[in-house]
């Protein structure tokens, strides 16, 4: 299974922060948005990556991840030119998908709670049609909206809804069989001209192919997309690693205790940041027994 990042998007609701910077890049406490996303679909067991950006963006993308080996993991990149919509990820992302399967996660959303990669295991153990995320919210009105039946079958599926049926928002995070591209190239696109996910999802819904997983209230999902949602999720982040001493959505670390890096190679890049403490806690995780 592969895995595609989107970061694309106007970042409109962060202007001006987004006038030089794509939002993915932005700080979320110590560490850029991006590697929140990233570090799920690791955690799920994906270690091959596709970044989709602005076509402006590529190269600060470039510079922040590399090929992806400091991490373990591989990582290109492709452009979406335009903000299209998330089902267009999976347009541009077909040829890198080459008919395999995969997850998809936007570059703006943070998944944080126990059982985390349990649940991602079983989402990935699928054989075929999609997998969502759905999460109880107060205001679903600006999600996706998923609605369920009594034995937690998915009824209906709707995109920023005035009246939601129900309070479940569909998160940012995807599994999808190798028939994603194929149908995304069906859809038309919306209102705000988008291709929509949503539509995507629709579509496995009327084959009978959609699964909704329901992240209990142990998680915490945050979309870090306006000024008051961007300082909460740094503020839940800092509040969390300071007092465990742990660090989350730390790619080196996910990496090195999946086993695709070695203890030399967590030594060797915790030396080259060791000015700040993310180095000083690659080489505490480095040394530990
Ligand atoms: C998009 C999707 C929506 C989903 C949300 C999650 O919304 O269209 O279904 O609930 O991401 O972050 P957008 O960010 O395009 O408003």
């Amino acid at each position: 299974m592969k895995g595609i990042v989107l970061a694309g998007g106007n970042g409109s609701r962060l202007y001006p922060l987004t006038r030089s910077i794509s939002k993915q890049l932005m700080p979320v406490y110590d560490k850029p948005m991006i590697y929140y996303p990233i570090s799920v679909l690791m955690l799920a067991g994906i270690q091959d990556f596709l970044i989709l950006t602005k076509p402006e963006d590529r190269t600060a993308f470039e510079k922040l991840l590399g090929d992806g080996s400091e991490f373990g993991v591989s990582i290109t990149y492709a452009e979406q030119d335009q903000p299209r919509g998330i089902a267009e990820a999976l347009i541009i992302g077909e040829d890198f998908l080459d008919g395999e399967p995969c997850a998809l996660v936007l570059g703006d959303n943070i998944f944080y709670g126990h059982g985390l990669p349990e649940i991602l295991a079983e989402a990935k153990g699928f054989e075929s049609g999609a997998e969502i995320f759905a999460y109880q919210v107060a205001d679903p009105r600006a999600y996706g909206v998923v609605e369920f039946d009594g034995e937690g079958r998915v009824l209906s599926i709707e995109e920023k809804p005035r009246k939601p049926k129900s309070n479940f928002a569909v998160t940012g995070l995807y599994f999808y069989d190798s028939t994603a591209p194929a149908k995304a190239r069906t859809l038309t696109p919306s209102d705000r001209g988008e291709l929509e996910i949503t539509e995507l999802n629709s579509l496995y819904l009327e084959e009978g192919q959609l699964r909704a997983n329901l992240m209990g209230r142990g998680f915490a999902w945050l979309d870090a997309g306006t000024h008051d949602s961007l300082l909460e999720a740094a503020q839940f982040i800092a509040s969390i690693e300071e007092r465990q001493g742990m660090k989350i959505a730390c790619l080196e670390e996910i990496g090195y205790r999946l086993g695709y890096l070695t203890r030399e190679q967590l030594l060797k890049q915790a030396r080259k940041l060791k000015s700040s403490t993310y180095g000083a806690y690659l080489e505490k995780i480095a040394k530990s027994p």
